[in-house]
Parts: structure tokens; sequence; C-alpha cells
């Protein structure tokens, strides 16, 4: 047949489009595997090792235990850092793993950071539950870091001295207090546009100028060999790839006897009621799929996988919420949301 003829094209359209069905349904057989399967994958990674652990997965030794279906979701690649986001760089980043520590992107998690990146600062907006929970978490910040690090939690400028890096910054809403304390903050993140945004913000004011921020990765961080006496993660680990392996790039980054501070969401029920169907369903304060309650951590799963990585946790508190004051406080109920402070051993 004439290759240019019509109908030779016809012919090799169709086979295209043969092609690509049998690609999307193999795709959605290989996506198809359940919940549970990706719970449990995340679950051995988190349990193996843990004493008397693992008999809670044993259940599940299908072959989707060895690697986790990560959504395929496309991300608005002008908004992601030309060097961790271009396919090249993809595989470079899997060529990576080989050598370095794995990436912790997800990136249809960071698809939906990038999509609502310029509401950052709108108080009113989807991060309205971060804006009111800052005061909270700074609080607990405040006094667990004076109290190691030996400064004056009444001062204006408690963390005068201490090099302080947020991982996952998003806009800066925690990088700028931290900076307005006196600490020196580098704040990361791994969507671009939410650094383009924490930039600009910060540079309105020369307290929060000062601000190192950088689109990267923590693991990134890691091979430049950076270290900071307190590594903080505030709402971020329920949304990595890994989070063992982000723990341990997380410790990686800690001086020795240095901090980490992570606040997250409880694996539990009243999680599921209230941090997904109340404020993602009913009160429409964040977009809905913002959270996968497959991929919480509980109290005691966080402690482990730190511990693991070399950091003690020493500290912990819950965050709960008053609707009727509209505000959030320290708590010892840790069942939602809560926050953990260790320190890396020698
Ligand atoms: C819920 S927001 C929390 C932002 C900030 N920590 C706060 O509490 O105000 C999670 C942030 O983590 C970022 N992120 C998710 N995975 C990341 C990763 N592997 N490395 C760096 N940043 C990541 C997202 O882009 C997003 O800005």
């Amino acid at each position: 047949m004439d290759p240019s003829s019509n109908k030779h094209r016809r012919a090799e359209s169709k086979k295209y489009i043969e092609r690509e069905k049998e690609r999307t349904k193999e795709k959605k057989e290989r996506m198809g595997s359940n919940s549970i399967s990706k719970m449990a994958a995340r679950h051995l990674r988190i349990l193996s090792g843990c004493n008397g652990a693992l008999l809670s997965v044993r259940f599940f030794s299908d072959s989707t235990l060895a690697q986790e279906p990560i959504a395929s979701t496309a991300i608005d690649s002008a908004s992601v850092s030309p060097s961790i986001n271009t396919a090249e760089n993809h595989s470079q980043l899997n060529n990576n793993k080989k050598h370095s520590a794995p990436s912790s992107l997800k990136h249809a998690e960071l698809a939906k950071f990038s999509a609502i990146a310029d509401t950052w600062w709108d108080a009113e907006g989807p991060y309205k539950p971060l804006h009111a929970l800052n005061p909270t978490r700074l609080a607990f910040i405040r006094s667990t870091l004076c109290r190691h690090f030996r400064k004056d939690p009444y001062s204006a400028r408690p963390f005068e001295g201490l090099n302080i890096v947020d991982v996952g910054c998003g806009g800066g809403i925690l990088s700028e207090p931290l900076a307005r304390m006196g600490a020196t903050v580098t704040g990361i993140d791994a969507v671009e546009k939410n650094i383009k945004i924490a930039r600009l913000h910060a540079d309105l004011d020369p307290e929060t100028s000062t601000i190192e921020y950088c689109c990267t990765t923590a693991e990134k961080l890691v091979e430049e060999q950076r270290k900071f006496d307190a590594v903080i993660a505030s709402e971020v680990i329920e949304h990595v790839a890994d989070p063992a392996e982000f723990c341990k790039s997380l410790s990686a980054l800690t001086v020795s006897e240095g901090a980490t501070v992570i606040s997250t969401i409880n694996r539990s029920m009243r999680a599921y009621a209230t941090a997904i169907i109340a404020a993602e369903h009913i009160l429409h304060w964040l977009p809905k799929g913002t959270h996968q309650w497959s991929s919480f951590l509980t109290p005691e799963e966080l402690v482990l996988i730190l511990q693991r990585a070399s950091i003690d946790v020493k500290e912990m508190a819950g965050f709960v919420y008053n609707p009727l004051t509209g505000r959030w406080s320290l708590s010892d109920d840790i069942s939602v949301n809560f926050i953990a402070f260790g320190t890396k051993n020698s």
C-alpha cells in the first residue's frame, strides 16, 4: 500500500487507536489495585523492621506490594522547578534512585498544590485552616525549640542564631514568623509557583526578605550536604511518596543533637470524619481530594519511622479546633491533628 495514501493513513490511525486502547486497559489494570493494597504497601514500608508489627502486612502478599501505584496526574510543568520536573529529569531522578535517596515527590499531590498556589496568602481561601493553625503550631515550636536550644521564649527574637529549614514551606505561612522570631530561615518546596509566591510575599517586609527560598526537595538538600539546627516539616509528610525515606532525609539535614519537628494528621476514624468529610465535603474549607486518609500516619508510626531515622521523639501534642471560637489550641488529644518534636541522636 502506498504509504502516503489516505487508506494507508487511516489504517495506521486505526492501529494507533487500538494500541492506545490496549495501553489504557493495561494501565487501568495496573492502577486498579484497591486502596487496601495501596495502604498495605505504605504500611509495609513503614512497619517492616518494627518489632512485632510485620504480622499486620503478611495478608497483603500480592505483587502490588512491591510497587505502590502512584497516580500519574500530569503536573503543570511550568509550575515546578525545571530541575525537578522535566521528563528528562524524572528519568534522571529514577536513575539517581540507584545511587542516592529516592524522590519524595508524589506528582498528583504537587499538582493539587500548584493549582491553588495563588491563594496562599488569602486568609479566607483554601489555606484558611493553616492560617488559623499558625499561632498554635508556632507556640509548640517556640516552646520546644527554646527549651532544647536554651533560648529565652519570652524574648522578641528567641530563634536568633538558629538555622532552620522549613521543608514543604508552601507560600511561607510558617517560614515568615520563624524569620521574625530571629531564625535564619531556608524555605523549600517542590512546587515552583509556591516558591514564587513565598518570595514575593516575603520581600514585602525587610524582616522576612532575608528568607532563602528554593524550589527543591529535602533529598536534594541532603545531596548538597546542607545541615540545619532545626528541620521543620509541617503538614507535608501526608503528601510525600515515602514517609520513611522522607524522615531519613529530614534526619540527614539535621545537625547532631539538632531538632526535627513534624506535624500531620492521624490515620484515625475521627480524622476521616473531621479532616476529610467535614473539612472537604461539608465545610468546604479545603478542595475535595486534598487529603487521602490512607496517606495519614498514626503517631505510633511516626515515632517508629523517626526512631529508625535516628530521631527520638521527645514531645508530642494535639491540635484541637473549637468551632465556636474558630481557634485551634494545643491539647493532649492527638486523635486528629498532631505535632511531634524530636532530637537527632549523636
Ligand atoms: C499542606 S502544604 C503545607 C505548607 C506549609 N508547610 C504550611 O504548613 O504552611 C504541603 C506543602 O508541601 C509541598 N510538598 C509536598 N511534597 C513535597 C516534597 N516531596 N518536597 C517538598 N515539598 C513538598 C507542597 O507543594 C505544599 O506546598
